[in-house]
């Protein structure tokens, strides 16, 4: 879906489908070269992550495997609390292999921050972050991401696998939704 295809649902476009493609090819260059030599594992956060795994996987120049994880975390509407349950476990053994978890935004980095030591905890040999997109709380919290696409203002955003009530997943672009959708 096109943002031209969404009617009034839109407020702005924050980052067009090129613009994140592009980025996503530079952090694929980048992770392969840091990950040269190693058994390293893309592990993908559910549902969100989905676009930008299967374009950081298909930019990178040599074959990986990647895993995924479906969590639930409790909040109240937009905001997580840090409190999260495993809906869908890793199907890997991760012992001793390179980490990187794939996802699609970091707002507050509790989610984030219980993930990297639930998996750290399996004795992986290290666990890293590769996020599209980051909020500026995230700084808040105490949770290191090694590879940001892009820093975006404290708004709430849909498309490129990002929803609202589960829609807008599939819009190209990354955009901001106009008041009357939340109402
Ligand atoms: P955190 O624990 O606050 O970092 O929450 C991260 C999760 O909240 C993401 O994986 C998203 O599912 C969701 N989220 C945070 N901000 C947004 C947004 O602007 N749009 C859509 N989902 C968001």
């Amino acid at each position: 879906m096109d943002a031209a295809q969404m009617g009034d649902d839109l407020e702005r476009v924050l980052l067009t489908q090129d613009r994140i493609l592009a980025r996503v090819e530079e952090l694929a260059a980048q992770i392969w070269a840091d990950y040269e030599g190693k058994d390293l594992v893309l592990v993908g956060v559910l549902k969100g992550a989905v676009m930008v795994m299967s374009d950081l996987m298909r930019a990178l120049p040599g074959t990986v495997p990647m895993d995924w994880m479906a969590i639930s975390s409790y909040g109240s509407g937009t905001k997580s609390s840090g409190v999260v349950r495993i809906l869908k476990d890793l199907d890997a053994d991760i012992t001793g292999r390179h980490i990187l978890i794939v996802e699609d935004i970091v707002d507050s980095g509790l989610t984030l921050s219980w993930l990297r030591s639930n998996l750290a905890s399996r004795d992986a040999a290290s666990v890293e972050i590769c996020t599209l997109l980051r909020k500026p709380d995230a700084s808040k919290v105490e949770v290191q991401v090694r590879y940001v696409g892009f820093d975006i203002p404290n708004e709430f955003v849909v498309g490129y696998g990002l929803d609202y009530a589960e829609r807008y997943r599939n819009l190209r672009d990354v955009a901001t939704l106009a008041p009357h959708v939340y109402r």
